[in-house]
């Protein structure tokens, strides 16, 4: 309980106003909180025009600056120990508002409490949330290293294979081209001889030489063998076949059908690599030879008894009958020899059928029966 006058001044001021934030004492200007001391002026005129009790609120300011609200009730009066002014009988409502303000702000602190532990927690839900992207981000890049690490292996390894494969053809090739061609022209030349020597002791040298061109003839093959198309070890004789047919027209452009007749059986490797090898020949003369032919076919017939492997083309021709093997090989011509020697050498033969302008047929033929596969 306080009494002021109009401009605030505290004129008495009993214990529990004294207690109040800003320590009220009588004399003092009542410690209002800067701003709200208009309003607080208007208040106690308001109480001085009128017999009723008004209720209002003061902004107690303390020296530290805290400011505490109380609800208080405004009463005009007049005392005669204070020379009859118009003043104001204040009464702070002040300790059970404090209380119900104390539970009130209680529960706020434990509100206040739970909110902070909440946005903590969210807080380092947030951070683990956004760690586990980090780790996710880290491991799709670490995965997509590996994918394309992975890639790269495949490539070299693709890579170091074809250069090894284009290697072992080129080996066959010049084993096939070169020694093996030249060494057939060897041995035609050295039985050529054969009705010129006269000198005794020379036929029997001359035959020394032959079984050691055949020696060398059968080495060169074996080395051949082993050299063979990696094309027969992965895709088998039919296949591999078909695929040779394929990639031959496709780097030719001239229109090439395969056709395989009855039912294959396992060929022995030395078979496949000779069938394989002749339809490589046959395919690059007719390439070389045969000019602009509109079809070539090649047909595989497995008959009851016998393998045929024909290669067909419907180009220019040429005189077969009068293409001896002598003027062939005085030619340096030797991919048809070669071809007939290799057959015999499975036990089979070749065919050649061709006119000028007629195109040209080239046939091989081997007996299947006791051909047993030798590698699988
Ligand atoms: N498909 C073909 N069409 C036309 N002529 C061919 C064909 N195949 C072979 N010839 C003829 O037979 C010859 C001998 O062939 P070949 O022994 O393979 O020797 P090269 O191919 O080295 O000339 C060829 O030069 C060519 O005149
Ligand atoms: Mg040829």
């Amino acid at each position: 309980m306080l009494v002021v006058d109009q401009g605030g001044l505290v004129v008495a001021a009993n214990a529990a106003a004294r207690g109040t934030v800003g320590g009220v004492r009588p004399d003092d200007v009542l410690p209002i909180h800067g701003t709200r001391r208009v309003g607080f002026l208007r208040y106690l005129k308001r109480c001085a025009s009128t017999d009723a009790i008004v209720p209002g609120t003061l902004f107690l300011e303390a020296d530290d600056g805290t400011v505490e609200r109380r609800r208080c009730h405004g009463a005009r009066t007049r005392f005669d120990a204070f020379g009859g002014r118009v003043l104001t009988l204040l009464h702070l409502d002040g300790p059970m508002l404090d209380r119900r303000f104390a539970i009130l702000s209680a529960k706020l602190e434990a509100a206040r409490g739970v909110m902070q532990e909440r946005r903590l927690r969210s807080r380092r839900m947030q951070s683990l949330l956004e760690e586990r992207g980090r780790l996710l981000v880290r491991l799709k890049e670490d995965a997509a290293a590996r994918v394309a690490a992975e890639r790269e292996r495949d490539q070299v390894l693709t890579r170091l294979y074809r250069a090894g494969q284009d290697e072992r053809r080129r080996l066959a090739r010049d084993l096939h081209d070169h020694a093996g061609q030249h060494l057939v022209a060897m041995t035609f030349g050295l039985r050529r001889l054969t009705p010129h020597l006269a000198a005794p002791g020379a036929l029997a040298e001359l035959d020394l030489l032959l079984r050691q061109a055949q020696d060398i003839g059968q080495a060169l093959r074996r080395v051949s063998l082993e050299l063979r198309p990696a094309a027969l070890d992965e895709f088998g004789f039919v296949t591999a076949l078909r695929y040779l047919a394929k990639e031959w027209s496709r780097l030719t452009g001239i229109a090439t059908e395969f056709q395989m007749v009855g039912q294959d059986v396992p060929l022995s490797t030395e078979l496949a690599v000779t069938l394989y090898r002749l339809s490589q020949e046959a395919l690059t003369n007719v390439a070389k030879h045969a000019g602009q032919p509109s079809a070539v076919s090649v047909v595989l017939l497995f008959g009851v008894s016998h393998l045929t492997l024909t290669v067909d083309d419907d180009g220019v021709g040429f005189d077969a009958d009068a293409a001896s093997a002598l003027a062939l090989v005085a030619e340096g011509k030797l991919g048809l020899i070669g071809m007939r020697e290799r057959m015999s050498l499975v036990g089979g033969s070749l065919e050649l059928e061709s006119m000028p302008g007629h195109g040209t047929t080239v046939m091989a033929r081997v007996h299947l029966r006791g051909d047993v596969s030798s590698d699988g």
